[in-house]
C-alpha cells in the first residue's frame, strides 16, 4: 500500500508508528472479521478485536486528548481494508467523543474502560425523525421530576449501533429557551427501563443503525454531560473532531477504488492492448489520484490544526469531510465504470464499495450542511 504521505509535515514520528501498527492489524483481521451480510455480529466481533489489540485506546484515550491525526489515520487505514472495521472504531470515539471531551472523571471512569476494551459499544444519538440538518429543532424531552433525575420522552433515529450499543448519548430538550439554547447531554445505558429498540434500519452500507423511542427513561441528574443548556455545543465540538475523521474515512474508502481502478485498467485485454493503454482510462486514474491527493491533504491539514491547539477547526473539518467523502465517490463511481458489467454486478467488490460510499455524504452533517458552514465561515471572515 502507498502510505508515502506518512512522510507528510503535518505527521509526527509517534504517528507513522501508529499507521504501521493499525496496517498490520487491519492487513490480517479486518477483512477476515467483516461479514457485510452480518452487521451487528461484525461490529461486535471487530470492536472486540481491535479492543484486544490496543487500538481502541486512540478513540477513548486515557487522558482524554483525542489525537485527531492518529483517528484520521487509523480511519483511512481500516476504511482501505474494509466499511466495517473502519465503522466498528469510528463509533467507540464518536459514542465517546462528548464524554472523552466534556465528561467529569466518574463520567470517564464509567464508559471508557469498557469502551477501550471494545466490549461495551458506544453511541451518540443526536437525530430525530423531524430534526435531523437541523439540530436546535430537536425535540426529545427531558423533564426534571423535582427529585434530581430527568424523565426522557421521544424518539432518536439513523442512531449508529442503536441496538447493540451499551450506552447511548442522547441530546435533549431541557428547557424553555428555544433553539440551539434549550438542549442538554446525557449519558444513558442501553438498559435503562423505557428505553427499546423502535425499528432497525437497512441502508445501502452494512451498518448497524436503528430508531431509538424513550418513553419516561429516568436519569440522574450527575448523567448530565456538560452542564444543563450545554448540548447543542457539546453535539457541535464533538463534530468538529469527528468530521475530520469522516473525511479520513472517505479517503480510505477512495485509494481502495483507485487501487482496485489501476488493478483492472492494468490486466484488464481490450483492442489488443490493455485497458490502461485507453487514454480515457487514465484519465479515470489520474482524477482520482488527484482526488485523493487534494482529501488526503485537507484531511490531515484538518487534523493537524486541531491538534495543534486551535480554538475552532469546525471550517476546516467541514471542507475536509465536503471535499473527501464527494471525492470518495466520484473515485468510486469511476471504478464501477472501468470495471464495466462486474462494476454493478451485486456482490462484486466494486459494486459494494459504490454502496458503501454514500452515506458518508449524508451522515455527521450532510454535504449541503458543510457548505452552510463553510460559506458563513467564509462571510464572517470576510466581511469587514
Ligand atoms: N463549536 C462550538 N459552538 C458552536 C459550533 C461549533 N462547531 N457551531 C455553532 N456553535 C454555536 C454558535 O456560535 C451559536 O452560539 P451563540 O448563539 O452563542 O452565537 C450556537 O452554537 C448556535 O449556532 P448556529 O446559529 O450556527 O446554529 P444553527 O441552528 O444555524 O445550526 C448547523 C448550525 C451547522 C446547521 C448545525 O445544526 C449542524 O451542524 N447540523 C448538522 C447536524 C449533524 O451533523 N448531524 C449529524 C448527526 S450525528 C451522525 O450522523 C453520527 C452517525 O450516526 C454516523
Amino acid at each position: 500500500a502507498d502510505i508515502s504521505f506518512l512522510d507528510w509535515p503535518f505527521l509526527e514520528p509517534r504517528h507513522r508508528d501508529w499507521a504501521a501498527e493499525v496496517e498490520a492489524w487491519a492487513a490480517a483481521h479486518a477483512e477476515a472479521l467483516s461479514d457485510e451480510h452480518d452487521a451487528d455480529a461484525s461490529v461486535i466481533r471487530l470492536a472486540r478485536a481491535m479492543g484486544d489489540a490496543g487500538l481502541l485506546r486512540v478513540p477513548c484515550p486515557v487522558d482524554g486528548v483525542l489525537d485527531v491525526r492518529a483517528l484520521c489515520l487509523a480511519r483511512d487505514i481500516l476504511a482501505r481494508h474494509s466499511g466495517l472495521a473502519d465503522f466498528a472504531f469510528a463509533m467507540q470515539g464518536l459514542g465517546t467523543g462528548p464524554v472523552t471531551l466534556f465528561g467529569t472523571p466518574a463520567q470517564r471512569e464509567r464508559l471508557l474502560p469498557g469502551a477501550r476494551a471494545g466490549t461495551a459499544l458506544a453511541a451518540f444519538a443526536l437525530s430525530e425523525p423531524e430534526a435531523g440538518s437541523d439540530v436546535s429543532a430537536l425535540a426529545l424531552a427531558a423533564t426534571p421530576d423535582g427529585n434530581g433525575h430527568y424523565r426522557l420522552n421521544g424518539d432518536k433515529t439513523w442512531i449508529s449501533n442503536g441496538g447493540i450499543a451499551a450506552s447511548y448519548v442522547v441530546f435533549a430538550r431541557t428547557g424553555e429557551a428555544p433553539g440551539a439554547k434549550g438542549l442538554s447531554a446525557f449519558l444513558v445505558p442501553a438498559e435503562a427501563p423505557g428505553l427499546a429498540v423502535a425499528e432497525r434500519i437497512e441502508v445501502t452500507a452494512p451498518h448497524p443503525l436503528a430508531r431509538l423511542r424513550f418513553d419516561d427513561v429516568r436519569v440522574a441528574a450527575e448523567d448530565l454531560l456538560g452542564r444543563p443548556g450545554e448540548g447543542f455545543k457539546v453535539a457541535m465540538a464533538t463534530l468538529d473532531v469527528f468530521r475530520a475523521t469522516v473525511g479520513a474515512a472517505a479517503l480510505g474508502f477512495a485509494r481502495r477504488a483507485l487501487d482496485m481502478t489501476v488493478a483492472q485498467a492494468s490486466t484488464r485485454k481490450i483492442f489488443g492492448g490493455t485497458l490502461f493503454d485507453q487514454q480515457m482510462s487514465q484519465a479515470a486514474i489520474a482524477d482520482s489520484a488527484v482526488d485523493v491527493e487534494a482529501s488526503a491533504l485537507l484531511v490531515y491539514r484538518a487534523a493537524w490544526l486541531k491538534d495543534s491547539g486551535a480554538a475552532r477547526v469546525t471550517r476546516e473539518a467541514s471542507m475536509a469531510k465536503l471535499h473527501a467523502t464527494e471525492a470518495a465517490q466520484r473515485c468510486a463511481d469511476r471504478n464501477v465504470q472501468i470495471h464495466g458489467g462486474l462494476g454493478v454486478t451485486r456482490g462484486h467488490k466494486a459494486e459494494e464499495l459504490y454502496r458503501e460510499v454514500r452515506a458518508l455524504r449524508v451522515y455527521e452533517g450532510a454535504s449541503e450542511i458543510q457548505r452552510v458552514v463553510i460559506a458563513r465561515a467564509e462571510r464572517d471572515t470576510r466581511t469587514p
